[in-house]
């Protein structure tokens, strides 16, 4: 009820969209990167309650953590810090930790091209 880091960063050094087939929702995270950590990260999700609650702990797990701590976040353990999920919604808490670790493939990957 009360989602954390709703919103876009202006400029972002990483975006990444992830959709869920089951149901047509949406997540896209946008990040800020200093010194290999994640300074900043909102989000903006089309979707149920769940993917909301999933999208918010994502960012408030992976705020200030290094890129490589981001990217060993799963969605299990997403889950699992929300205190599990009913099983209609568990596949709602599949998109979160994979739209944020596709944002930081898209910051490596400008990285490289610089
Ligand atoms: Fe599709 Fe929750 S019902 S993400």
């Amino acid at each position: 009820q009360h989602p954390r880091n709703v919103g876009e960063i202006e400029n972002p050094d990483g975006v990444g969209t992830v959709g869920n087939p089951l149901c047509g929702d949406m997540m896209t995270f946008y990040i800020r990167v200093q010194d290999d950590r994640l300074v900043d990260v909102k989000f903006k999700t089309f979707g149920c309650g769940a993917a909301i609650a999933v999208s918010s702990m994502v960012t408030e797990m992976a705020k200030g953590k290094t890129l490589d701590e981001v990217m060993a976040i799963t969605n299990e353990k997403v889950a699992g810090q929300l205190g599990g999920l009913p099983m209609n919604k568990m596949h709602c808490s599949n998109l979160g930790a994979d739209a944020l670790h596709r944002a930081i493939e898209d910051y490596r990957s400008k990285q490289q091209q610089k």
